[in-house]
This record gives structure tokens, C-alpha cells and sequence, in this order.
């Protein structure tokens, strides 16, 4: 049975703030379609991420690199059609953000029409000008430091971050420094992914904004899953991802009955069948 609220107030850009100050965890999951948008708002997420990781869940691709902002904007118009509770972020794909300020804005601008209530972006101290630039539009901007997908190339395929010293990309002190400058920049709230949880904890205490881990540990501001890891819906499985669910192994079990009962000439049995 869902432990899911029934009426649930709609979660917005200033609750964000309100969750960190209060200390209530909040709970993000990705989602593509508005059947699963429909599905993770009943089970009562506080946001809904449409992330580029479409590319690699739903789209097949290796990396999220591929994926195009006209893409991004009709995953984004999927989920935001089925007007959930739960905040819609719209994730701004590869070379959306890193042109200039500029099409920074451009580009946040059509997830925002496309329903997205925040966009977020990846990256610290480089795109700090693009988050600056964006929520002087006035459109909400979510931070996204550690591994960043979108850096596959320079980080040599996609790997814990912040365990060696420095100032390199990467590196622990880097690390500190990006989370702060996507706050001053004006970020609302900053995921930060693949970094060891001691990491994650300092940032987390240093920045007045909610941090969102993944393969973060548990001492962040809340928690983001892939959609597709949660459930058990794909064949890759990682240390940093849980799934709560069989689905894979349940669907094909369900599309196994399906063509048997087809080959055997059992389906459509009387119930199923017009007279
Ligand atoms: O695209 C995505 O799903 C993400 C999350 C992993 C944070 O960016």
C-alpha cells in the first residue's frame, strides 16, 4: 500500500529553502513520459527531473552527449503535461549552456515553455556567469557539481570525483570551490554526484543552498535516483543506485505469458472478446 500523501501541496522553487532550513530530505527521481510522471508524483517525489540521462535509459545511447534541447523539450512538455505536484526540472543538455551567457538564457527559456519550473545545468566555477545570467531572467537554475556526465571525455569515462588534492577539475578543493561559486552565482539548490559522502557532508554544511546526492551518501539535503535504476528497469546496475523494484525481470515474465498464451491459442479468451 502507497504511504503517499493524498493531497499534497504543490512543491515549488522557494520550498527548496524551506526544506533546507527545516531539515526535511528532499526526495528527486527522474522521469520521461508522463505515464511515469504520473507514476512518481502519486508516490509523492518533491521534484520531477527530466534528465538528459534519457540518453542513456531511454534513448540507448553510451553517454548523455547526444541528446538535443529539442529533445529535452519534449520530455519535459511529457512530464509537465500531466500538471504534477512535484517541481519539474528540465535538464539543459550538452553545448546548451556553454556557448555563452547569452544562449544560456535562450535555451533555458524553451524548457520554461515547455513546462519546466527550473532548469538545471552542470558544471561550478565555468558556467557560474551562464547560472548568473540565467537567474537574472528569472528562471530558477540547479547546480549539478562532482561527476558530471556532460564531462565524460575529460574525466575519462564517468568516475568518482573529489578524491585526489588540488585545484585540478575534480579534486577536492575544486570541489568546495564550484559548490561555492554555483551559490553565489544564485543556484537554488546543487546535486552533487559521485563523491565520496565525507565530501559531500562538508558541502552540504558549507552552502546555504539544499544539496541533492547521488552516489553522494546520506548526509545531503536530499536524494536523487534514475527513474530506470529505482525500479529495476534496465540490466545495468550500480554501488551508488538502489532498485526498489523487479520491473525488468517482471515484464519480461509478462510478455513471456503474453506470447505463449498467443502461440497456444488461449488469448483472447471469452471474457476478453466482443459478441
Ligand atoms: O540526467 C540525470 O538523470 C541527472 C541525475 C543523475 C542527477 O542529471
Amino acid at each position: 500500500m502507497s504511504n503517499a500523501p493524498l493531497q499534497r501541496a504543490k512543491f515549488t522553487v522557494p520550498m527548496l529553502a524551506v526544506s533546507k532550513s527545516e531539515q526535511k530530505k528532499i526526495a528527486m527521481i527522474t522521469a520521461y513520459d508522463a505515464t511515469f510522471a504520473c507514476i512518481v508524483d502519486a508516490a509523492g517525489v518533491d521534484i520531477i527531473l527530466v534528465g538528459d540521462s534519457v540518453a542513456t535509459v531511454f534513448q540507448g545511447e553510451r553517454t548523455t552527449l547526444p541528446v538535443t534541447l529539442w529533445e529535452m523539450e519534449y520530455h519535459t512538455r511529457l512530464v509537465a503535461k500531466t500538471r504534477p505536484r512535484a517541481m519539474v526540472v528540465g535538464d539543459l543538455p550538452f553545448g546548451t549552456y556553454q556557448v555563452s551567457p547569452e544562449l544560456a538564457v535562450t535555451n533555458s527559456v524553451a524548457l520554461i515553455k515547455a513546462g519546466a519550473e527550473c532548469v538545471k545545468l552542470e558544471g561550478g566555477i565555468h558556467v557560474a556567469s551562464a547560472i548568473k545570467a540565467i537567474t537574472q531572467a528569472d528562471i530558477p537554475v540547479m547546480g549539478h557539481i562532482g561527476l558530471t556526465p556532460q564531462s565524460y571525455h575529460r574525466m575519462g569515462g564517468n568516475k568518482v570525483q573529489g578524491r585526489t588534492d588540488g585545484i585540478d577539475p575534480g579534486s577536492r578543493d575544486r570541489l568546495l570551490e564550484d559548490a561555492h561559486s554555483v551559490e553565489q552565482a544564485g543556484a537554488c539548490a546543487l546535486v552533487i554526484e559521485g563523491i565520496p559522502g565525507e565530501l559531500a557532508r562538508e558541502i552540504t554544511s558549507k552552502v546555504s543552498i539544499p544539496t541533492i546526492g547521488i552516489g553522494a551518501g546520506v548526509f545531503c539535503d536530499g536524494q536523487v535516483l534514475v527513474l530506470h535504476d529505482a525500479l529495476g528497469l534496465s540490466d545495468r546496475s550500480f554501488k551508488f543506485a538502489k532498485a526498489y523494484a523487479g520491473l525488468r525481470t517482471t515484464s519480461i515474465d509478462a510478455i513471456t505469458t503474453y506470447v505463449d498464451e498467443v502461440r497456444l491459442g488461449i488469448w483472447p479468451d471469452d471474457l476478453h472478446t466482443f459478441h
